[in-house]
């Protein structure tokens, strides 16, 4: 298993491309699903999760051909309606393939995904919303059996309400619904931007969807029983680029451009950035990231889009441990997302947990040590404690930062940063 070995040092200053969003290209690559035709997707970030989905749309009889940035999906031979566990236990996503299936072929049969790292991550309002659209669901050695109504019918459309809103939830039932006999109204859902990419994706494919992006979802599913291919590209990372303005916060003297970033994603992010003294201003396409003075403490509590992301904790968590003075990190959305914080104190960081909260009183510097990645976002925010440690940092297990940061080590070197990946650097 690789490493990243980090040797601590001074100010970022230079620009990063951004890459495309994750999580707008996997449910987009499974709402390929809904059509025969020859889908292609654009500005794709060559990542470990792009890789688990095509191998999985592979096993289903898709023909896929990754050439990051572009994907290339079109039917194959035959379709086996099909997620086995072995692909689904790689990536909790994969259940995303759950409502196409169903929809598009009247059964499927898709692993459960089961718990994660960062929380029991249960997917009962998918399964719900299925249900109200006249699936049966059974739940059989892991696996959910649906079938549409009466064996193998079109799904019927329904008003659902979505009892929290859940992104990959609300993906799933639009996805559905996109080929449901009438129109679906969905309620109370997740209004991520990710979530809106997916409903132009959609409504570009021959569905009708309104309101993606809002808590209001109306979607009436095509009468063809079958959705056009598309030709897309995909918004930008805007947790990627999240990630790198912290980066470039880290230290004094900070300068980095992110190239096609957008701020209108990052509202409540560039919020609390700002308030902790960190200078963000739109150039173009562009988003320019400044720090000259000290950083002042500040509290963050997540929730659902548009308020602070979850997918932002760990890395601001890390900024604020060397902010002058107490700040406050509350995280509401999954209930065990404080892994990195261990690890964080091994490295000298002055944080103490209280349930779901993490107390953070600012040092004047963390110390390189090794440290263990234990999930994706946590993997993120140990590199970047190791930008501003002294001595040098090793980030174990990084698989995991494969999974969501295109060439990281690359990209950080860019703008100066002294990091390396070292292959098979565990047994
Ligand atoms: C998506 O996960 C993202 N993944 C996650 O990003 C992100 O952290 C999360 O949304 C929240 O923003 C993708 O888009 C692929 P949820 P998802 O369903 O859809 C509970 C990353 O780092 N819930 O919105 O799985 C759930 O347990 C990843 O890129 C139910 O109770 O998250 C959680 O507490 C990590 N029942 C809350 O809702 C359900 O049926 C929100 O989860 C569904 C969810």
């Amino acid at each position: 298993m690789d490493a990243i070995r980090i040797r601590g040092g001074g100010p970022l200053q230079g620009s990063v491309r951004i890459s495309g969003a994750k999580n707008a290209a996997l449910p987009i690559l499974c709402a390929t699903l809904l059509s025969d035709g020859a889908s292609c997707l654009r500005n794709v970030p060559a990542l470990r999760d792009i890789d688990t989905t095509a191998a999985l749309l592979r096993f289903l009889g898709r023909n896929v051909v990754v050439a990051a940035p572009r994907v290339d999906v079109a039917a194959g031979s035959s379709v086996r309606p099909e997620a086995p566990y072995e692909l689904v236990k790689q990536m909790r996503a994969s259940v995303l393939v759950l409502g196409p299936l169903v929809a598009r072929f009247g059964h499927a049969r898709v692993s459960l995904p089961g718990g994660c790292q960062i929380g029991a991550r249960p997917i009962d309002q998918h399964l719900k919303g299925l249900k109200a659209m006249g699936c049966t669901i059974r739940l059989e050695r892991g696996y959910v059996i649906a079938e549409g109504p009466g064996g193998r019918g079109r799904l019927r459309a329904n008003e659902i309400y979505f009892d929290i809103p859940t992104v990959t939830g609300t993906e799933n039932l639009m996805m559905a619904a996109a080929l449901a006999r009438g129109r679906t109204t969905l309620i109370n859902c997740a209004r991520e931007p990710e979530v809106e990419e997916l409903g132009r994706v959609l409504n570009k494919m021959g569905a009708e969807v309104d309101g993606a992006g809002t808590d209001v979802i109306h979607v009436r599913g095509s009468e063809r029983g079958e959705l056009a291919p598309f030709d897309h590209a995909i918004i930008p990372d805007r947790i990627e680029a999240g990630t790198y303005m912290v980066a470039a916060a880290m230290c004094e003297g900070g300068d980095v451009v992110l190239d096609g970033a957008e701020l209108g994603d990052m509202e409540a992010l560039v919020a609390k950035m700002r308030a902790a003294g960190v200078e963000i201003a739109s150039e173009g396409r562009s988003i320019r990231v400044r720090r000259r003075g000290p950083l002042r403490p500040v509290d963050v509590t997540t929730t659902p889009h548009p308020g602070f992301p979850t997918d932002m904790q760990a890395q601001f968590l890390v900024l604020m441990s060397r902010a002058h003075g107490e700040s406050v990190v509350t995280e509401t959305i999954f209930e065990n997302r404080f892994m990195h914080v261990p690890e964080l104190q091994r490295m000298g960081a002055n944080i103490a947990l209280r349930g779901n909260t993490a107390i953070v009183k600012g040092v004047d510097q963390l110390y390189g040590a090794s440290v263990m990645a234990t999930d994706l976002r946590a993997s993120a925010s140990l590199v970047i404690a190791g930008l501003v440690a002294d001595q040098e940092t090793e980030v174990r297990r990084v698989y995991h930062i494969d999974r969501g940061y295109e060439r990281i080590e690359e990209k950080l070197r860019a703008v100066g940063a002294n990091i390396e990946r070292v292959r098979g650097a565990e047994s």
